[in-house]
């Protein structure tokens, strides 16, 4: 079952892990939590938060955090786990069809998530200008004319999601140019060629706790704890790989 299962993991699952990998243009070399070629014996683990639950407050509170990552997060990689194995196990194409789905949804999310906690840091206020200085600053000038306009675009753009979603600020390696987009199904920036820089998760376990169902206030304050390092260090990767 080794060659069906990474043979069919990689047709089903792992279009955006492989898309994240070191073997194409991709912002998350630096995303070790990621088994690239999970075999059998070998299970999707849980990456750690890298900071505190509370690290994030008062924009997002540690119940949320606690709730979000080890449940949520967690769920997706079970989810993930549990396909596969599925997958290692199955005798025909139908079982193998039927997994399809599951695999899609809980690599998508175990993906988006893993990049979405790295790209927050404790609360800044003014932290727009923290893009002052980086790389993509300059990218983000030429492309929104600033970051104040890239982050009213992407506050548009996620707010106008009907239920649940990600909005995500990528680079495109084919133009290597910068672009806002939201996504519809499961689909992850990797499954559509484009290299994730930063997410906003408004699924309303990502905020509801917090914020009711003020989506919009939760999106203004997730600027303060945007982590701008961690997106340009992901510009920078995925600027290089893409030129390779
Ligand atoms: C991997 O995860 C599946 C599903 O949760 C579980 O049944 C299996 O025992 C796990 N395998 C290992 C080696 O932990
Ligand atoms: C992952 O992000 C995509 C958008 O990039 C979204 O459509 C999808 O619902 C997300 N999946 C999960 C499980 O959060
Ligand atoms: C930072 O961005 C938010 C969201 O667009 C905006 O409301 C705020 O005014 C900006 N702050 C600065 C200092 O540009
Ligand atoms: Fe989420």
């Amino acid at each position: 079952m080794h060659l069906s299962l990474s043979k069919v993991a990689f047709t089903f699952a792992s279009t955006a892990i492989l898309a994240l990998s070191s073997s194409t243009h991709c912002a998350a070399s630096s995303e070790e939590s990621f088994n690239i070629t999970p075999s059998a014996g070998k299970n999707y683990t849980l990456p750690p938060l890298p900071y505190a639950y509370n690290a994030l407050e008062p924009v997002i509170s540690e119940q949320i955090m606690k709730l979000h990552h080890d449940k949520h997060h967690k769920a997706y990689v079970d989810g993930l786990n549990t396909a596969l194995t599925g997958l290692s196990n199955a005798k025909d194409a139908d079982t193998i069809a039927s997994l399809q789905s599951a695999l899609h949804f809980n690599s998508g999310g175990h993906i988006n998530h893993s990049i979405f906690w790295k790209n927050m840091r404790a609360p800044r206020e003014d932290n727009n200008k923290s893009t002052n200085g980086l790389k993509i600053d300059k990218a983000i000038k030429e492309q929104f004319g600033s970051t104040d306009k890239l982050t009213k675009l992407m506050q548009t753009r996620v707010l106008a999601i009907q239920g649940s979603g990600w909005c995500w600020l990528v680079l495109d390696p084919a133009t290597q140019k910068l672009d806002v987009i939201t996504l519809p199904n499961q689909d992850t920036p990797g499954m559509v060629n484009k290299v994730p820089l930063l997410g906003i998760d408004i699924w309303e376990h990502a905020f509801y706790l917090d914020y009711l169902n003020v989506k919009a206030d939760y999106v203004t304050n997730f600027w303060k704890v945007v982590n701008w390092d961690d997106v340009n260090q992901r510009y920078e990767n995925a600027v290089s790989k893409s030129k390779n």
